[in-house]
This record gives structure tokens, sequence and C-alpha cells, in this order.
């Protein structure tokens, strides 16, 4: 190992000494409320809201898939120049919004590197939360969910806040716990141009009332060392996500070599109970397929997980024959529904505790059949 590795092996090493050696779970389990599905141990996180019906990270997105009966809704955030937290998958808002299409923003038109790879467009940190506001979410992908541009140009990019007053209403209306699964994207990216996420989110937690054990949050990153920072200052669960490929971008960064495969490995899902209270794997890391794309014999990572004492949470559960395994497929046409409810059953069967889908309809109707 080189001395720079082993400086950086050394430093993760102290930070995840300082992180309690119990499991993250201690006194940080969210209060068991009741389900829109009946399978009161099992929870159904509306990705990116009711994705596969509206735009993402729109409030019509969170507010459908809550009131198709999520447990959780998902907002993905990132930050803009004046520091207030929206909501969008990247940082990077051509592919979700219709600013191509406001020549006064055509100067902003930019190439940055995002986690080592050069992408060009608009990034949200580049606009004030204002400046934002003008422009209008559109679906991301048109050629797959054909009726979901039918609300292209109709909302706005939320804020962080804007999500939560949305979740704490809905809940009222519904006499149902509503929760929320915020994810931090691209930490390190943020964190170099002074516009450190974890604060912003610690902040708006506490100001909601939402830091606190019991609450229905959980907070999630593809990241380790800001999972390990907020640990030390949130009294909610954590999740680490994984990747089927590659490593944490803050490891990249570092000159740390572990990579996913690493922290999904026994061992490193015992350093992950350390500091959160479980992880979300790619779904391909619980299920693999073949080269055909059929899947193959589940892998140890459920057991594992759950013998470190962590929850189990893949993603994405998706009705398109073009996210589907090939077991499941209706047609060789991409867009066309084939057999989610199968796919969910499959995956059920391994023992995970959740899972994060575009569908929340069909997620929560299988529970519901598997609970008659
Ligand atoms: O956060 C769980 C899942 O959403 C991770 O993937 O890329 O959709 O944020 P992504
Ligand atoms: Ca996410």
């Amino acid at each position: 190992m080189s001395s720079k590795l082993l400086r950086m092996a050394v430093t993760t090493a102290a930070a995840l000494a300082l992180v309690s050696a119990a499991p993250a779970t201690a006194d940080r389990t969210p209060a068991a409320t009741t389900t829109a599905h009946g399978g009161d141990n099992f929870t159904i996180v509306g990705h990116r809201g009711a994705s596969g019906y509206r735009p993402e990270h729109t409030l019509a997105s969170y507010e459908l898939a809550a009131r198709m009966g999520a447990d959780y809704v998902e907002p993905d955030l990132v930050t803009t120049k004046d520091g207030v937290l929206v909501t969008r998958h990247e940082p990077e808002i051509s592919g979700t919004t219709d600013v191509a299409d406001h020549p006064e923003f055509a100067g902003r038109k930019t190439t940055k590197s995002l986690d080592g790879v050069a992408t060009t467009g608009w990034f949200t940190e580049d606009f004030t939360l204002s400046e934002l506001k003008t422009l209008r979410a559109k679906e991301r992908i048109p050629a797959i969910r054909q009726h979901n541009t039918i609300y292209d140009g109709r909302y706005a990019v939320p804020t962080f806040q804007e999500v939560v007053d949305l979740v704490k209403r809905l809940s009222r209306e519904l006499h149902r716990d509503i929760g929320i699964y915020p994810e931090t994207k691209h930490p390190t990216y943020f964190r170099k141009q002074g516009l450190a996420l974890e604060p912003k989110l610690v902040d708006a937690l506490n100001r909601n009332g939402l830091n606190r054990s019991g609450a229905k949050v959980y907070v999630q990153s593809f990241e380790v060392t800001n999972l390990i920072e907020l640990h030390r200052k949130l009294r909610v669960p954590l999740v680490q996500l994984t990747s089927a490929t590659g490593a944490p971008f803050d490891f990249v960064d570092a000159g740390d070599p572990r990579t996913y495969a690493d922290i999904v490995s026994a061992a490193g899902l015992r350093d992950v109970a350390r500091y959160a209270a479980g992880v979300g794997p790619d779904k391909n890391q619980v299920i693999p397929r073949d080269p055909a794309g059929f899947l193959l014999a589940p892998t140890t990572l459920v057991r594992d997980a759950h013998r470190a004492g962590l929850t189990v949470h893949p993603y994405t559960f998706r009705a398109e024959n073009s996210f589907l395994p090939a077991d499941f497929r209706s047609s060789a046409l991409p867009a066309e529904y084939g057999d989610l409810f199968a796919e969910i059953a499959a995956f059920r069967a391994t023992g995970i505790d959740g899972l994060f889908t575009d569908n929340t309809d069909i997620a929560v109707a299988q529970e519901q059949l598997a609970h008659r």
C-alpha cells in the first residue's frame, strides 16, 4: 500500500473509531406506524415520488406516491447558488427541466467535472432559488414514459422544505405518517464548491422537528464520509447506498481503494453498521442477472446485512420491460409493462425489508395481495 493509501485507510479507520461501536439502529428506528398496504414490516419508498407516472421530483410526483400508499417519499437533494436545498437527481438539470428553452440562461451552459465525469449543461449551483423557480420540470425518459410528458412544463422544482410541508399536510389528511427519505447527491462535489449539503440538511431536519428518534425519516448517501459525519449530528437512521460497480466518490477522491463490492462484503457491512441502520443496494447486488438478463441465485447480501443488524432496501423496481429481468418481460418493447408483481415477489423471497419503486401502486397491491 502506498503511503497515501495508508494515510487514507488510517483516516477512515479513525473516523470509524469515533463512531459508536453499537449498531447504528439502537434508538434510531423510525416509529412503527400503520401502512397503507398491510405489510407493516415492509417499507415501500416512492422513488423520486411516483416517477412512473409523473415527472420525477415534483410535488405532484411525491403527492401521488403518498396517495398510492408509499410509506416514504424519496427526494434527492442538491443545492442552489444561494444555498437552498432543492430536489433533483443530479446538479445538471437539462434532462429534467426546460432550462435549455430559456434564452436568458443560455450563458450559464458550461462543462464541469461531476465526480470525475466531464458533464455539459446547466447546474443548480449556478442558479439562485428564484431563478430556478422560473424553470419547469419535464419527463427524464420520454421514450419510455410518453404518458408522463403530458405533465411537462406544469410543475416547478421543489425545495426540500416544500416536500417536508407536503408530507406533513398529507400525513394529516391521510391519517397516516408519511415518511421522508432524503438522499444527499454528490456530497463531495458540492462541498468542494463551498456548498456542503449536510449542514443544510441537518438544519432543515432540526427546524422541522424531524431530527429525533422515532421521526419517520431515513437519510441516504452513496458516499461514506458524509454519512459518518451525519451519524454524529442526526438522531434518525442512515442508509448506505451501494452501486453494482465502482466506488464511493469520496473514496476515489481521497485515494482510498475500497469499492462498493468491499462495502457489501460481510466485513464491509459490519463496518457500515457502525454508522448506518441500513443499506440501499442496487437490486442486482441482491439477485444478479446472467448475460441474457435472467435472474441468477441470490447473493448473501441480505443475510450478511441482517447479521450485521442492517435493514436492506434495494433500488429500483420499475414496471417497464426496459428495467425488468428477462424472466418478467412481456415483450421486446422497452416501454411496455412486464410483470413487476413477479419481480417484487422474487426479491421479497430473499428477505429484503423494503424497496424503492417508481410504481408505488404496484408494490402496494403486491403487499395487499400477500396479506389478504
Ligand atoms: O436512493 C436510492 C436510489 O434512488 C439510488 O439511486 O440514482 O435513483 O438516486 P438513484
Ligand atoms: Ca435516490
